[in-house]
Formats: C-alpha cells, sequence, structure tokens
C-alpha cells in the first residue's frame, strides 16, 4: 500500500515536471501580434522606412508570412533557420540585427516568437 502511494506520486510529480518543461502554446493574435507591433510594425508597414528597404510588413499575418524582398522570414517548425528568429536573437550579422539600431527584444519575447514558429507558426 505504502509503496503503491509513493510510485503514484512519483509519477505525479513527473508528469508535473514535463509539463512544466514543455513551452505553453502560442497564439499569433494574443502572443506574436503584440510583440511584432511594438517592436517591429513602426518600420515595417507600408510608407515606413523598413518596408521600403526589405518590403517587409509586420502588420498581418499575411504579410509576415509572405516576408520582404529577401524571401520568406518564417519557416512553420523549424525557429533555428527562420530569418525571423535569426535577427531577433541576434544570430545574424550584427548590422542587421532587428529592431534596427535598437534595444535587443526581451528575452520572453524572442522566446515566444521561437516557440510560435517551432509549434508551426499558426494564425490563431
Ligand atoms: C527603426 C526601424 C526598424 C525597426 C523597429 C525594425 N526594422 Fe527591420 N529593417 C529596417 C531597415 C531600415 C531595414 C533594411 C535593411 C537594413 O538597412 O539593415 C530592415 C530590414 C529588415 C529585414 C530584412 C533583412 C535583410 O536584409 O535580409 C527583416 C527580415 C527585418 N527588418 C525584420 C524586422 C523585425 C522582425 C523587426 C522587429 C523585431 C524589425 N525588423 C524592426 C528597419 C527597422
Amino acid at each position: 500500500m505504502c509503496k503503491k502511494l509513493l510510485q503514484c506520486a512519483a509519477l505525479l510529480s513527473g508528469a508535473a515536471l514535463l509539463m512544466a518543461c514543455s513551452p505553453k502554446s502560442v497564439s499569433y493574435s494574443k502572443d506574436v501580434q503584440p510583440i511584432l507591433s511594438k517592436n517591429c510594425s513602426e518600420c515595417h508597414a507600408p510608407g515606413k522606412p523598413g518596408f521600403d528597404a526589405s518590403g517587409l510588413d509586420t502588420t498581418s499575418y499575411g504579410s509576415l508570412m509572405k516576408g520582404g524582398k529577401f524571401g520568406a522570414l518564417v519557416k512553420p517548425g523549424d525557429a533555428f533557420t527562420s530569418a525571423l528568429n535569426m535577427l531577433v536573437e541576434g544570430r545574424a550579422h550584427p548590422s542587421i540585427r532587428m529592431p534596427h539600431g535598437k534595444e535587443k527584444l526581451a528575452a520572453a519575447d524572442t522566446e515566444t516568437l521561437k516557440n510560435w514558429v517551432n509549434q508551426g507558426a499558426k494564425n490563431d
């Protein structure tokens, strides 16, 4: 009896640990869009300098997924090679780290973008 209880407790804490470790599901409209409007859209919207230079418009899901004249920014399921994540995490050349000429994004925000792309970059 006592042994069973212990086993059960061990199982439960294992499950709790698993849940704590796997990233929570990220939503485009609730989590991702606010980060982009705060950090990118002042330049990456039609008529703004970032858009003129790169063709990238970060104001909607459709335009973000379309990318700019350098191609797609987001590869669903693969944050490691997605330009969006490389740029905001500072893994690309420093001269094109985004946001352009500004403070790097908060670690929590780059993490959110990474989880979103790895979870399939869904429009939800
Ligand atoms: C202050 C204005 C500004 C902000 C804010 C900004 N950008 Fe940019 N972005 C630019 C400019 C200007 C360029 C053109 C390339 C250059 O001159 O570095 C550019 C280029 C790019 C490119 C094309 C890179 C290339 O040359 O291959 C991407 C992708 C990009 N930005 C993504 C983003 C993302 C994502 C954000 C938000 C996290 C962001 N930018 C925020 C101004 C900005």
